[in-house]
């Protein structure tokens, strides 16, 4: 692996250091990034949570983390050693104002307060106003001191306002880095070089052109024993309103004026300004909800999600969303957007479908297929453009056959496709916001999202069962067949 070149040294203090995103993500992408050259070998990690471990016992779960998460073979023993020097561990309540607060100081106070902190909050989001306050309060937000907030930022437009209020009391919009790890996707990212470096596509980006866009965030997991966050979330805010309005916002925006944080930002933003509201009694017209059952998923027997969630337990919150947004401009009269997410389904799978319209005429003796380009976030990270060819089969007359223009990234470039976390986690050190959410744009994301909420709430729109390891329910394919139109594993 190339050595790349080192961010500015820095302390990465993680409130919530015990917590799942900590081991699963956030320890090995630090690793990976470590392992590449991209850590200084005097970067800190202080992890805080309530436990009460000191720091060998938490440096020996960090180890066993990576162990877990990281493949034997990018595990250098030597690396894995100086590595897990850097990392600190200090039992602190962040939300409480009297907790231990004097041994974090402690650590952040030797080294000089020039030196780059990120307070990184992998809590509850209900603690994120308080944490901050008290930081604030003990004095520890220096000039050179950030913030990331994880998802959800509330659970509808009110509530995340009030989250923002109360951490903007504390640290400037520019050093709020609201994390969604969908940005940090490698092929996400290659969204913006697609559209922008390459003409061929550019210019057939219009309603001219395209007939309609699909974006798909398909998993075959289940809850996993995330139930009692996302009974109370549920698909439309785990994964709609953020990741796939953010990718949304990424295929339909306009050529920013350069790559320059902002303008990206005000590009996405006028996107989410121009989606057509869905009104709370039009919910029926404009969505899908479902709950998974029982059923098959790679050939194993699953339970449904109530079973997930515990024994006796009834709930009406949806595992899966489909919707069609509409984009109010002259660049996207017409063309529908649909939106999917779904746990338990077919297959794992993220990617976006843009659909061509069809040619207006043929001269063949079989009419072209319409050309597809697809763009695969995840696995396989690839794009796929499907054309008319000649059909060599020897006939009397010229026909035509579909086939694909492929690129495979990992094997265009020979490179191992790194963790988004892996770029992001980098980004905030180098204060790069670009891959990050501003506050305008959650909010306008949810004054979208917001009255399909409470068309739900007053059950405008039936909540479908759908058999784990499908699709989702027939209410999504309904959707699109009222306007003649296919999901793309329909369309093979
Ligand atoms: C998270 C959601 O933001 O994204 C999870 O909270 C979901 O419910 C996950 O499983 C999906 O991420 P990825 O990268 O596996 O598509």
């Amino acid at each position: 692996m190339a050595h790349l070149p080192p961010v500015d040294t820095f302390d990465y203090i993680v409130f919530g250091g015990t917590g799942d995103l900590t081991m699963r993500k956030l320890l090995p992408a630090l690793y990976y990034r470590f392992r590449d050259g991209q850590v200084p070998a005097d970067a800190r990690i202080i992890a805080t949570a309530r436990s009460p471990l000191s720091r060998g016992e938490y440096q020996d779960r960090a180890r066993q983390a990576l162990q877990e998460h990281i493949p034997p073979a990018s595990l250098e023993a030597d690396t894995v050693t100086r590595f897990i020097e850097l990392v600190h561990y200090v039992s602190l309540n962040g939300a409480e104002a009297q907790s231990n607060w004097a041994d974090l100081r402690g650590l952040l106070d030797q080294e000089p307060e020039t030196r780059i902190r990120v307070y990184y909050l992998a809590t509850s989001p209900a603690l994120y106003g308080q944490i901050c306050e008290n930081l604030s309060k003990q004095s520890l937000i220096t000039e050179q001191s950030r913030v990331v907030l994880e998802k959800p930022i509330g659970t509808d437009l009110q509530s995340a306002n009030a989250i923002n209020d109360s951490v903007g009391r504390h640290f400037p919009e520019n050093h709020i880095f609201r994390i969604d790890h969908y940005l940090g996707k490698e092929t996400v990212q290659n969204l913006i070089a697609l559209r922008f470096a390459n003409p061929v596509f550019e210019r057939l980006w219009t309603s001219d052109a395209i007939d309609y866009v699909q974006i798909t965030a398909a998993e075959t997991v289940g809850v996993e024993g995330r139930g009692a966050y996302y009974d109370r979330s549920g698909c439309l805010r785990d994964m709609i309103q953020n990741h796939l309005l953010q990718v949304l916002c990424l295929v339909a925006m306009d050529p920013p004026v350069s790559l320059d944080a902002d303008s990206v930002r005000n590009e996405k933003l006028k996107v989410l300004h121009a989606l057509k509201p869905i009104r709370s009694s039009d919910v029926a017209i404009y969505t899908s909800r479902g709950q998974y059952m029982r059923g098959h998923v790679n050939g194993q027997t699953v339970g449904s999600y109530l079973e997930d969630l515990g024994e006796g337990v009834t709930s009406e919150t949806e595992t899966f969303v489909a919707l069609k947004a509409e984009i109010l401009s002259w660049r996207w009269g017409n063309v529908p957007f649909y939106l999917r997410s779904g746990k338990r389904m077919a297959e794992k799978c993220s990617e976006i479908v843009i659909q061509f319209k069809s040619a207006p005429w043929t001269i063949f003796a079989n009419r072209p297929a319409a050309n597809r380009l697809v763009i695969r976030i995840q696995p396989d990270e690839g794009v796929m453009l499907s054309v008319s060819t000649k059909d060599p089969t020897p006939t009397d007359s010229l026909s035509l056959r579909e086939a694909d223009i492929n690129i495979e990234f990992e094997k265009a470039f020979n490179i191992r496709y790194p963790d988004s976390y892996e770029r992001l986690l980098l980004d905030v050190v180098r204060g790069d916001p670009i891959l990050f959410i501003r506050r305008d744009e959650v909010e306008a994301a949810w004054k979208w999202i917001d009255p399909i909420l409470q068309g739900w709430s007053k059950n405008e729109a039936p909540l479908e069962p759908y058999p784990a390891g499908t699709w989702g329910p027939e209410g999504a394919r309904n959707l699109l067949a009222q306007s003649g139109h296919l999901w793309h594993e329909d369309m093979k």
